[in-house]
């Protein structure tokens, strides 16, 4: 029912992934596999209201006006979720990356122990150190080609380094876990138990594959809600990065004054109109679209592994459970990652992100965005095996 075959050429749209490839030290007609955003137009119904907004022409300061926005909020996480929200909880911000700034410095002080699960989205270790916070990494372990969390480490680390916080990111980016309940609330307890914050990161929660289930972090239990600031926005799910919205959720009183109170420090007040009735028209109508899109990407997903099996069977997929990001494995190939990364962008003229981008245990892996027509994607895919094929 939904088009996601056709490519739409997006260069000359001040697109980040596909106009900024000199600036950013690359060839100009590399084929970018990179940031998370996907090469999909939005809903036919985002595009509607925006088109409609635009015919209206006047764009002037904006908020959500009446309870269409919280509602279609709210009815998408308790049908995706089961998860019940309440209006006061509700703090909207420009981005979620700007949220977890906000939560940084409004509940821990400088020098004071941020720690994070690497591999892992690359900006969770600069807003921690451009903050002046302490970055503590706790590995995740790569055990039958499955990441898992470290609960033992990070316990001794939240007591050695005094951790105030722990950004969470769930489902993962880049290792592809949806974590279960069961992992979430381990984890969730250890943080409890010390007085560890919680800054629950929950944007891919929308990109589920068949046979898991996201487990909103706040809902697990009322101690957990209490101890966390859940970050969500409808930006990945529906391609609305450039719209710049996202809401915050924030069930307990006190921490959401003291992040509103950041926020406002900040100067920021009002969201982005356009971002406000994107998410609205995406919440109450682009389900469907949602649906076809997860179909699409597990074909995608197929694709590539079918592909790695029979062309280039010593590099491995670490099985996705959720998102749009894949996580491959190179280190069998015995290239540095120097080697590794120049094969890419010289031979293959494929722009990912490099492994280790994500941290140290990221080193000898590569990440791809998988969100695009197939036809894109076989053209990576072939790229990939001239570049490779003999290794
Ligand atoms: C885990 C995670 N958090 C946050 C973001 C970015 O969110 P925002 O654009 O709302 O700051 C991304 C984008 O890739 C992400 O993967």
């Amino acid at each position: 029912m939904f088009d996601f075959d056709t490519v739409i050429d997006r260069r000359g749209t001040h697109s980040l992934k596909y106009d900024f490839a000199a600036r950013r030290g690359m060839p100009d007609e590399i084929l970018p596999l990179w940031v998370a955003d996907m090469d999909f137009a939005s809903p036919p119904a985002v595009l509607d209201a925006l088109a409609q907004r635009i015919r209206h022409g006047v764009f002037g300061y904006s908020d959500a006006a009446d309870g269409g926005y919280f509602n279609s909020l709210k009815k998408w996480y308790k049908k995706r979720f089961d998860w019940e929200i309440r209006p006061e909880w509700l703090v909207k911000t420009p981005g979620v990356v700007f949220a977890i700034c906000a939560a940084i410095r409004g509940l821990t002080q400088p020098g004071d122990a941020v720690l994070i699960q690497q591999p892992v989205y690359y900006p969770f270790e600069s807003v921690i150190k451009v903050n002046n916070r302490r970055l503590i990494v706790n590995q995740l372990i790569l055990e039958d080609n499955r990441y898992r969390m470290n609960l033992e480490e990070m316990e001794r680390q939240i007591i050695d380094e005094q951790v105030k916080l722990f950004i969470l990111c769930s489902p993962h980016n880049p290792v592809g876990r949806v974590w279960s309940e069961k992992e979430l609330t381990a984890v969730g307890r250890l943080c409890a138990k010390y007085g560890v914050y919680v800054v629950a990161d929950e944007i891919h929660a929308d990109f589920v594959y068949t046979g898991y289930r996201h487990k909103v972090f706040a809902a697990i239990c009322p101690e957990f809600a209490q101890n966390c600031i859940l970050c969500t926005a409808p930006t990945k799910t529906f391609n609305l990065a450039g719209l710049q919205i996202s809401n915050i959720i924030i069930p307990n009183e006190k921490l959401r004054r003291i992040f509103k109170r950041e926020i406002a420090k900040t100067g920021y007040s009002q969201p982005n109109l356009m971002g406000l009735l994107a998410c609205q028209a995406a919440y109450e109508e682009g389900e469907a679209w949602l649906e076809e899109l997860i179909k699409y990407l597990e074909g995608n997903l197929a694709l590539v592994r079918k592909f790695l099996e029979e062309k280039l069977p010593k590099v491995h997929l670490v099985e996705p459970e959720g998102t749009y990001l894949i996580w491959m494995d190179f280190r069998a190939l015995g290239l540095t990652d120097k080697e590794l990364d120049e094969l890419f962008v010289k031979k293959a003229g494929l722009w990912l992100d490099t492994g280790k981008m994500f941290g140290a245990g990221g080193v000898g892996f590569q990440r791809m965005n998988i969100a695009c027509p197939r036809s894109l994607l076989q053209e990576a895919l072939d790229r990939m095996e001239k570049a490779f094929c003999g290794l």
